[in-house]
């Protein structure tokens, strides 16, 4: 086999990620949907008939969470069709598929950290695309394939939280965030480098098939702003308070799970790395945007 590997969803944050920690031994393919719509059957058969890459990450996904609820018919067409696309196609030329899920598959009731192997119940229109593309994947491609589910992912590319709570203290000296919704926060960086390990260790990580990663501990979406706050306090004119709110007083078009955290064990048990702890990650990106002199802190 070759040493080609196809990243789809290349302009996102984690296609951005998986780029520039690319290991030097692989020749790497960034497409995104330009290049690659993966919800048209046609030209996804095309450019793997032309390339044959070894590995394909779909790193592609429709990502708008509260959007998803009035473009159900769009989401699923993305997160499951260009899934089935995808599948089909690595089948027939033989590229194995690398796939990236979500937590929001889980209604997040629990109290412990979700395994890979607990049963799925998304609570909106973008979890159940998300499932029913894992769900076809699974069908077509059991033995080509590995899915990741990982969460709450943020880097210096792209638009996430970080970004979100940054512009915001630009504006505002006091900042309502809610409390009651946990998870772990995720540098999309340390991702990459963990699905580029996955992708040295196919043949071991496929027999597992369905793994979890996120960096480690927990945190509120408020200990997280408070976090973003105090890592970024000396950079700003100006302090702001961060303020705990309940969900009820934070309504959104989607649901989302109360309780989102991950068990990565199976996961951080074949790495070869100590997984990071969110905050420690959440200063190495800060300082990396920081010294990109790319955004003002003000
Ligand atoms: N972000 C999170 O907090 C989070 C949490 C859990 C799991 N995940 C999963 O992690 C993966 C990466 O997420 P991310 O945060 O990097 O998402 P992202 O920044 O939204 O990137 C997704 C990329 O896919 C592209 N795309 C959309 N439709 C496409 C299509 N039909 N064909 C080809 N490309 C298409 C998007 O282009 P446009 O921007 O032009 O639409 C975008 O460049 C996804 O599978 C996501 O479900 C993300």
């Amino acid at each position: 086999m070759n040493n080609r590997v196809l990243i789809t969803g290349g302009l996102g944050q984690l296609g951005w990620e998986l780029s520039r920690t690319k290991p030097p031994k692989w020749e790497v393919w960034i497409t995104d949907v330009y290049e690659m719509d993966i919800t048209q059957e046609e030209v996804v058969a095309k450019v793997f008939r032309e390339l044959r890459p070894n590995i394909v990450i779909n790193a592609a996904a429709y990502t708008a969470v509260d959007k998803a609820e009035e473009e159900e018919e769009l989401a699923f067409r993305v997160n499951r069709d260009g899934v089935i696309n995808l599948a089909r196609v690595s089948k027939e030329i033989g590229s194995r598929l690398v796939h990236i899920s979500t937590d929001f598959v889980f209604n997040g009731l629990s109290g412990v950290p979700y395994r890979p192997e607990d049963e799925p119940a998304p609570l909106n229109v973008y979890g159940n695309s998300k499932l029913a593309g894992e769900k076809a994947l699974e069908k077509i491609y059991p033995k080509g394939s590995v899915v990741i589910r990982t969460a709450w992912l943020y880097s210096t590319h792209g638009n996430n939280f970080v970004k979100t709570m940054l512009r915001l203290f630009q504006k505002s000296s006091l900042l309502r965030v809610v409390c009651d919704q946990v998870g772990t926060p995720t540098w999309a960086f340390n991702l990459a480098r963990f699905i580029w390990f996955v992708v040295d260790h196919f043949d071991e990580f496929s027999k597992g098939r369905r793994y979890h990663f996120t960096d480690a501990g927990v945190a509120s979406w408020y200990d997280f702003a408070v976090a973003i706050e105090e890592e970024t306090r000396s950079w700003r004119t100006h302090s702001v308070e961060v303020v705990p709110i309940p969900s009820r007083d934070y309504p959104t078009k989607a649901i989302r799970p109360p309780f989102s955290v991950l068990d990565k064990e199976s996961a951080w048990k074949m790495w070869n790395e100590k997984p990071e702890h969110w905050r420690k990650a959440l200063r190495r990106m800060l300082e990396e945007l920081y010294n990109s002199k790319e955004w003002s802190f003000g």
